[in-house]
Order: C-alpha cells, then sequence, then structure tokens
C-alpha cells in the first residue's frame, strides 16, 4: 500500500473529503429549510438561524470524526509502508466505535511479529549459509545464481550471485545435472543427483557436487540448490599412500640390501675381524642414517603434498627463517671453507608458513654448501618487487619477494634443468648418494613453493655457478632493514 499520490499539499484523503461529507450532510436540513422559506412557512432569520443550527452541529460531529478518521488512516498508511510500528491514533469519534482502534492496533501488532519471524528467519539463512564450510550455490530461474555462501566465493574468487551457473561452473557432468531440474515435468518431483569432478587451477582439486531440485521454488526465487563437497585432501591421501609406498619400498631397496650384505658378512667371513668390523659398522650407521633421512624427506614431502591445495596465510618473517636455516649450516660451510654473505634488502616478510619455507631454504643452501666450491662464497640476496615493476610479482599476482641462493660451483647442465624438481633425480646419482642426499630437496622446495603459490626459478652455468630463485607473495610493503646479525656471515 501506498499513500503518496493520496497525499496532496500535506493533507490525506480523509481531511481532502471533509468538505463534500459536510455539504453532503448539510444539503438536506439546508434545502428543507430554504424551502420552507421561499414557501412562506418561515421568516428568513428563523431559516437562516436553522441552516447555522445544522451547521455547527454537523461541525461538531464531523471535525472529531474526520480527525479520528485521519489518525486512522495516517496509521494504516504507515503500517502499509512497513514502518516500525506506529503510534496509535488518538482521540475519539461520536460516529466510528473505539473498538476499531483497538482491533487495528492488534492486526498491527500480529504484522509486526510475523515480519520480525520472517526478518528472524532470512537471517537464520544468511548465518547460516556464512558459516557452512562447504560452498553452497542456490539457483533461480535461468539457471542464474540467487546466492553464492562466502566458502563458494572464495572457491571461485569472484562476485558470482547474478552469473548464469554455467559460466560459475563448467562441468559438462554437474550442468546436465543441474539442466534435469530446469527441465523436469511440474508433475514429478525434482530429482537430485551427486557427481565427483575435478576443478582445474594452479593445483587441482576434486570436489563432489550434490544437486538437489526443489519441488517448489522459495519466496525468493531458489529452486535448485548446489552444494560442493572438497574431496582434495581424501584424493591426495589416496595417491600420496601409494606413492609413498612405492617410493620407500624402492629407495629403501638398496641401503637395505647393503646392510644385509654387511650384517652376514660380519656374521659369516668377517666374524672375528676387527678391523673389517668397525669399518663395516661405520658403513652400516651411515647407510642407516640415509634410510632415516629418506623416510624423514619422503614424509615431509607427503605432507606437503597433502596441503599444498590451500595456501597459507600467516606472515612470516624472512630474516628469522634465514636465520634459523643458516646456522646449523655453518658447520658444514665452515668444513668446506664456504663463506655465507647475506644481503637482505627491505623485504622482511612473506606470506607463508615459516616451518615449509625453512626447508625451502634449508635445502637450497644446503645445496649450495654441498655443491659449491671449496673455498668460495654462497650469497643469499632478498628482493622486494612491486607489480607495477615486476613481470615476476606480477605473476605472483601482487607484491612479492625474490629470495636468491647463489654459489660459485661446478653449475648444471642445461638439459637437466627442467628434471631437477623431479623427486629422485639427481644429475649424479653416485655422487650426490656418497653426499647423504636422497633427491628429494628441490622437489620439496618445488611442493612448498607450489603450496604458497609462488614459484622457483633455476639458472645455472656449468664450471661457474648456479642460481636458485625463489618468489613469494608478499603482504603490502612495509620498511624493516634486516638485522645488523644478518646482512654479512662468514
Ligand atoms: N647448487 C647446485 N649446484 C649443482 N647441482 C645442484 C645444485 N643443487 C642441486 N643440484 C643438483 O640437483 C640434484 C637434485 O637436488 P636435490 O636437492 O633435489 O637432491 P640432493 O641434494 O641430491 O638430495 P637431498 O637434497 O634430497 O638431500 C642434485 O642431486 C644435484 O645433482
Ligand atoms: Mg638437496
Amino acid at each position: 500500500m501506498n499513500d503518496v499520490p493520496e497525499q496532496q499539499n500535506g493533507k490525506s484523503l480523509p481531511s481532502r473529503r471533509f468538505p463534500a461529507a459536510f455539504l453532503l450532510f448539510a444539503a438536506p436540513a439546508v434545502a428543507l429549510l430554504l424551502s420552507l422559506w421561499l414557501g412562506g412557512t418561515l421568516d428568513w432569520e428563523l431559516a437562516l438561524g436553522g441552516i447555522l443550527a445544522v451547521s455547527i452541529t454537523l461541525l461538531g460531529i464531523l471535525v472529531p470524526h474526520f480527525r479520528h478518521l485521519d489518525g486512522l488512516y495516517r496509521y494504516v498508511a504507515a503500517l502499509g509502508r512497513g514502518s516500525a510500528m506506529p503510534v496509535p491514533p488518538a482521540g475519539t469519534s461520536p460516529i466510528l466505535a473505539p473498538e476499531l482502534d483497538a482491533a487495528l492496533v492488534e492486526m498491527a501488532g500480529e504484522r509486526q511479529a510475523r515480519r520480525q519471524e520472517l526478518v528472524g528467519a532470512l537471517a537464520s539463512r544468511e548465518v547460516i549459509m556464512a558459516n557452512l564450510p562447504d560452498p553452497i550455490l542456490l539457483l533461480g530461474s535461468g539457471k542464474k545464481v540467487v546466492q553464492a555462501n562466502p566458502a563458494a566465493v572464495a572457491l571461485f574468487g569472484r562476485a558470482i550471485e547474478g552469473r548464469d551457473i554455467t559460466a560459475v561452473l563448467r562441468n559438462p557432468d554437474v550442468l546436465a545435472a543441474i539442466d534435469s531440474n530446469y527441465h523436469a515435468d511440474d508433475t514429478e518431483p525434482r530429482s537430485s543427483a551427486e557427481i565427483s569432478f575435478s576443478l582445474p587451477g594452479e593445483v587441482e582439486r576434486q570436489f563432489s557436487a550434490r544437486i538437489v531440485g526443489l519441488d517448489a521454488s522459495t519466496s525468493d526465487g531458489v529452486s535448485v540448490i548446489v552444494s560442493l563437497h572438497d574431496l582434495t585432501t581424501v584424493y591426495r591421501t589416496r595417491q600420496l599412500q601409494a606413492d609413498f609406498v612405492a617410493n620407500a619400498s624402492h629407495e629403501l631397496r638398496t641401503p637395505l640390501a647393503n646392510l644385509l650384505g654387511f650384517i652376514e658378512t660380519l656374521m659369516g667371513p668377517a666374524k672375528d675381524d676387527q678391523e673389517a668390523r668397525e669399518r663395516f659398522l661405520v658403513i652400516m650407521h651411515e647407510q642407516a642414517d640415509r634410510m632415516s633421512q629418506l623416510i624423514d624427506d619422503l614424509l615431509s614431502l607427503s605432507r606437503i603434498e597433502m596441503r599444498e591445495h590451500s595456501p597459507p596465510s600467516d606472515v612470516a618473517d624472512l630474516h628469522g627463517i634465514l636465520q634459523d636455516v643458516a646456522e646449523p649450516l655453518e658447520i658444514k660451510a665452515k668444513a668446506r671453507h664456504i663463506r655465507i654473505v647475506f644481503d637482505l634488502g627491505r623485504a622482511t616478510e612473506v606470506i607463508g608458513d615459516a616451518s615449509d619455507l625453512s626447508l625451502v631454504f634449508g635445502n637450497l643452501l644446503d645445496n649450495a654448501l654441498k655443491y659449491g666450491r671449496a673455498g668460495s662464497e654462497v650469497t643469499v640476496t632478498t628482493r622486494h618487487l612491486s607489480p607495477e615493476e615486476d613481470p615476476a610479482a606480477r605473476r605472483i599476482g601482487g607484491p612479492a619477494v625474490a629470495i636468491t641462493v647463489e654459489d660459485s660451483g661446478e653449475g648444471i647442465a642445461k638439459e637437466h634443468l627442467p628434471r631437477l624438481t623431479e623427486r629422485f633425480y639427481r644429475v649424479d646419482t653416485a655422487r650426490s648418494r656418497d653426499q647423504g642426499g636422497t633427491g628429494l630437496g628441490l622437489a620439496i622446495v618445488k611442493h612448498v613453493l607450489n603450496r604458497h603459490r609462488g614459484y622457483l626459478e633455476i639458472e645455472s652455468q656449468v664450471g661457474v655457478g648456479s642460481r636458485f630463485s625463489v618468489y613469494l607473495p608478499a603482504p603490502p610493503q612495509e620498511q624493516v632493514e634486516a638485522p645488523e646479525s644478518l646482512r654479512s656471515r662468514a
């Protein structure tokens, strides 16, 4: 109900009708008095007096009545506009029963209670939708997304409300199941379906989609509900379990066979050979260490791969991580007379998981110390990159940090570069093994960076050295200098 056209010059409809009503009620008496005066039955003074008396009586009745009516009218109009409970009209009318006011106020109260119930129900729906961890899409006519909960918006990464579902979810099986609900015969109950599908992206994700067609559309036009359930972790766990068993059994076979060989020799031919026993025990200790390192690395890799689809959101202190990583490697550096030089710029923070990033820089520094020339330098540099100026930051999609670990060593031939991050890939398998390498270090680096939505770049020249550059997303720029302890480290 809308009273705007009914109002003119601030007067409501009853007020504007007052003159007409007055004339209508006064007309019979005035006509009678006038005809009596014209017929000579009444003299003019009496006729005029009569007209005045009728008018005053009528005004006495009509004015409070219309005032009351006007109050009621405004009250009903305000209710119709949906205003909060208006104040009930004041005053009484000699014509309108006071029960009418009471009935109206009661009706308004009920109406208000209903409205609050409805608002409450809608708010509960919003709250439930907002807190559901699974992405939910409510579809209306024309397969348009009527509502998407925050989990769905986060998954699809953009405003999807009002868009056609075909522009949001492109999987043909899911779309066919949604379609079948729209083309279903109105007399039959709607169907529901459950479909597994994968969502391509930087890291592919697996989902199951449940599509439920409602028998009748809701008041806001929702007729199909699509809920998605993330199965990535389940799929990955299965895959990683299989990989772990295959890799572990394959890679453990050699050191285990060696161990068995030594044990058999020690139990047999070298039973009483003290010198051989000591020598063999040292080798057996090394082999056992290698096996233990291999299991640790495989477990780290599985743990990282398991979480690869959920990027970290914490801010990690880069200088602190580099400091912690470099400290235990000092012994190794000293043994090879290598100096670790830090050249840390303004970039101190990245968006990341500190313990995962420790694995990255630990592996890169370890490699540089392992494969760098004895007596040379290993340089660690950090640089802040802004998307306006640097293509690497644009690739990351915002401010970024580049961390480079550079060594002067034997370098890596070009043909090996693309394969270095494959698990167990080693340029010189025997040499890497001799140095206690499992060939999983750079695979771990790659998966950690995938999880962080960052990436690794490798540049190398045989006989000159290698540079490993890590690119990571950075929080909005801050300006903190590197701590003194990390500026240069011998
Ligand atoms: N800085 C480097 N200079 C020369 N070669 C390197 C360098 N870093 C890595 N490589 C080569 O890449 C291979 C793979 O490196 P990765 O770190 O994955 O394995 P690893 O060092 O052999 O073993 P792990 O790190 O698992 O103990 C190495 O075996 C080595 O051949
Ligand atoms: Mg390594």
